[in-house]
């Protein structure tokens, strides 16, 4: 329903609804991802849809060309693959300059230095800022993106903090040290300092993470959808992608299982199709209680508006909206304090007597009321052990120690 008529006058509605569709690649990313935004589009809703994942083919996937600006795709709908190259030029140009210089006077030619100057994985964190952008438009009721590899887009939820703490700490002091010290330093030091340029990159760089940061983690309006294929390896990536993701405080309100055999796909397929339903009950048991969207191996591949609609119905035609927060909780937090981290879990409708824990190697397996949850612990508790537990008021709270 559209939130102007439900709440009218409500400030609140002129946010966005945010989704973000990430996986491991091939899985589906870019056609959930497609199907999604045209529905949205034909429920009415303002919909922009941008791929953030610098591998692009949103636009063979829609069959339309795509630029980095929105261009129109049908009614409602505007889409855009933005250039992650083009984003990092207008970003970091100043820091890129000084950098290069820098390596070119240790005696690396010029061509690299420019390369190294750019960490790898941050072009895609380039091109999402992309979305603060939009996001403040006022322009969209819903913006979708389809973001790179699980891997890659994981590795940018640490940056806003570190951003954070370069735009409190070290920007101010570095200023006023480089002011100081520079006339001083220019003759006695053979490298290059640091320009005001660079500082202003660094800093508006800081800025726009850190807004970009409060967009995605605002959960009443963003959330992440893990997109997988019911193959082990694929899940036991989405599962740590759903830890990391509980751990930063991102919500995810819904994974979509996609290219499930359907029953009748004969006999050669008969031994992958029973193999794949049990990994829908790892999936089920791993991302519970978040809702799982299955998604059918279709005949042909998912090309264009037609087949993207088909998708589109089989996805949601059970749910509400497209665009609803379908999961509007973080199901999992851990919290780390002074003598280990304490791991919070909701299992709703439990009883303390019935609930078992074991731990195998970074997989944590819950058992409740015949029920069973696997989570995937962050490397960063390895060297710890579950020492103590709680159940109450819905929620099981298990204390790690270190392991002497
Ligand atoms: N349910 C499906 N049935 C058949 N083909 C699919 C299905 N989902 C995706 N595909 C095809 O699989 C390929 C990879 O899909 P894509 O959405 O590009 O994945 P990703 O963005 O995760 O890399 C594409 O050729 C797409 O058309
Ligand atoms: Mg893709």
């Amino acid at each position: 329903m559209d939130c102007r008529f439900e709440h009218p006058g409500s400030f609140d509605c002129l946010t966005p609804r945010t989704i973000l569709y990430t996986g491991k690649g091939g899985v589906g990313k870019t056609s959930v991802a497609a199907a999604t935004a045209l529905r949205c589009a034909a429920a009415g809703r303002r919909t922009l849809l941008l791929s953030t994942d610098p591998a692009h083919s949103l636009a063979d996937s829609l069959q339309t060309e795509l630029g980095p600006d929105p261009t129109t795709v049908t009614t409602n709908l505007e889409a855009a693959q933005i250039d992650s190259q083009h984003e990092l030029e207008r970003h970091w140009h100043g820091v890129q300059e000084w950098l290069g210089d820098l390596l070119a006077q240790r005696g690396l030619d010029r061509i690299s230095a420019t390369e190294l100057t750019v960490p790898p994985g941050v072009d895609e964190l380039f091109s999402m800022m992309r979305l603060r952008e939009h996001h403040a438009a006022g322009n969209w009721d819903v913006i979708i993106l389809d973001c790179a590899p699980t891997g890659e887009t994981l590795r940018l939820l640490s940056f806003p903090e570190a951003a954070r703490w370069w735009l409190e700490r070290v920007v101010p002091v570095e200023r006023a040290l480089m002011a100081a010290a520079a006339p001083l330093a220019r003759t006695v030091l053979d490298i290059p300092l640091p320009t005001g340029a660079v500082f202003s990159d660094i800093q508006q760089l800081s800025a726009n993470l850190i807004a970009m940061d409060q967009i995605l983690r605002d959960t009443r309006h963003s959330s992440v959808r893990l997109v997988m294929a019911p193959d082990r390896m694929v899940i036991a990536e989405a599962m740590r992608a759903f830890t990391y993701l509980n751990l930063y405080g991102y919500l995810t309100d819904a994974v979509v299982v996609n290219k499930v055999f359907p029953e009748d796909v004969g006999a050669y397929f008969s031994g992958w199709r029973a193999h794949q339903q049990e990994q829908l009950e790892l999936v089920r048991s791993a991302f519970e209680p978040l809702p799982v969207l299955e998604l059918p191996y279709f005949d042909r591949e998912v090309i264009g508006g037609e087949m993207l609609e088909l998708m589109g119905d089989r996805l949601f035609g059970g749910v509400a909206a497209p665009d609803a927060t379908l999961h509007d909780t973080i199901t999992q937090a851990i919290v780390s304090n002074q003598d280990g981290a304490t791991l919070r879990l909701t299992i709703p409708f439990a009883r303390k007597q019935e609930i078992g824990l074991r731990q195998v190697g970074l997989e944590l397996i819950v058992t409740a009321a015949g029920r069973r949850r696997s989570i995937m612990l962050p490397p960063t508790l390895a060297a710890y052990k579950p020492t103590s537990a709680t159940y109450e008021d819905g929620t099981l709270e298990v204390s790690f120690t270190r392991a002497s």
